[in-house]
């Protein structure tokens, strides 16, 4: 059985989902800080029964000892975090205790209850962006806010963890950028407020929620001035993980690895692909750069080739489909 810590959020969702049609057994755990049980419902359909589900906080130990003495554990998929970077700017309190000292004691519950392989949820956020793309593993580090330190303090910790009993098997993962949902359009990611990511606000201005959009800066060095990011459809994202849970499974240590298409797109092709895609008007205007952001990133996804088997399948159309199909199951207000 694997435990799925995040589960009811955007990308452990899905990644539950994907586990379950592998023919992996799987618990989820979330305190719902950033997510709905109603997800819990829609999982149900799309996987034809419930999946067990535990309401509470990676930081709780003993809740941590009762789910593993409750359920035969082989892996953990560990998804729960928080990922605002303009959050952790202003409380990096909050960030420790939850990305750093949550891992810790999520680690404290696994050695006790002798479970050492993990699947975890980095981010390409921990690249400095002093080189150019494409970042290979190996690019230099340095993450430039609290959210992305707790990152890398936690790719250090688990580092050091594996290299002190060779029982251990993690595999980093580092996300570029995933967008898109489930084609049912029943996953999907619901932020909470105003967006900051560039996709969720895309579909908010389509769908008439918001007038328009500010792209981020028209200067940049890029192929049209604006932002170059690599997208990757969820979908793909969370096969990847369950190609690095089988490696878990058969190797020992840490593998890092990007998760990502190999692919950029600036800001303006994906507007002009969702359009086209979706038949959909996104206007926008040109405002100053967001501060913190790079020119341009996108992955050097060898490693997860070689390693796990794995690459994206999905391209820029279906992600802006099912961004779009998700968006619309929003609107409806079904979910
Ligand atoms: P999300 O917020 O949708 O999901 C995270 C889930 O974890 C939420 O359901 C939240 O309620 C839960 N959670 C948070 N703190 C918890 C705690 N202490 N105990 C139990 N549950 C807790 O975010 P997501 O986009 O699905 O991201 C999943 C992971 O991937 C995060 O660790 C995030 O930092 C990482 N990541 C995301 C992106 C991205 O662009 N979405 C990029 C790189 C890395
Ligand atoms: N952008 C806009 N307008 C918006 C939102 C974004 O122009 O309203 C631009 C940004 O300036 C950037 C691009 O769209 O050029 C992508 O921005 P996102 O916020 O969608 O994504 P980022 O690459 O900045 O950040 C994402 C995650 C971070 C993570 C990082 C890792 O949100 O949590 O990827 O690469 F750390």
């Amino acid at each position: 059985m694997i435990l799925v810590t995040g589960g009811t959020g955007y990308i452990g969702s899905h990644a539950s989902l994907v586990l379950h049609e592998a023919g992996h057994e799987v618990v989820l755990l979330d305190n719902l800080s950033n997510s709905d049980a109603a997800v819990l419902d829609r999982l149900a359909v799309l996987a034809g029964r419930p999946f067990a589900f535990v309401e509470g906080d990676i930081r709780d130990e003993t809740l941590l000892a009762q789910v593993f003495a409750e359920y035969q554990i082989d892996g953990v998929m560990h998804f729960a975090g928080l990922k605002s970077v303009a959050e952790s700017v202003a409380d990096p309190l909050k960030y420790f205790d939850n990305n750093v000292a949550g891992t810790r004691t999520l680690l404290g519950a696994m050695s006790a209850a002798n479970v050492h392989r993990m699947v975890f949820s980095s981010s390409a956020t921990v690249y400095d962006g002093s080189q150019r793309p494409p970042f290979a593993e190996d690019a230099a580090l340095g993450a430039s806010n609290p959210y992305g330190n707790s990152k890398a303090q936690v790719e250090a910790l688990l580092a050091d963890v594996a290299a002190s009993d060779q029982r251990w098997s993690f595999a980093l993962l580092r996300y570029f950028n995933p967008v898109g949902g489930h084609e049912s359009g029943l996953l999907g990611e619901n932020p909470r407020g105003i967006p900051n990511n560039l996709m969720p606000y895309i579909c908010q201005v389509a769908s008439g929620m918001r007038e328009s959009l500010t792209v981020h800066g028209d200067d940049y060095p890029t192929v049209d001035g604006t932002g170059v990011r690599d997208f990757i459809h969820v979908m793909d994202l969370v096969d990847g993980h369950v190609a690095a849970l089988d490696y878990c499974m058969k190797n020992s240590g840490v593998l890092t690895a990007n998760l990502g298409t190999g692919t950029g797109t600036s800001v303006i092709q994906l507007i002009e692909t969702f359009e086209r895609i979706t038949g959909n008007r996104v206007p926008f205007q040109i405002g100053p750069r967001r501060p913190g952001d790079v020119a341009e990133s996108w992955a050097d996804a060898a490693v997860a080739e070689r390693l796990l088997g794995w690459r994206a399948k999905l391209g820029l159309p279906e992600m802006c489909r099912d961004s779009w199909t998700w968006q619309s199951t929003l609107a409806r207000g079904d979910v």
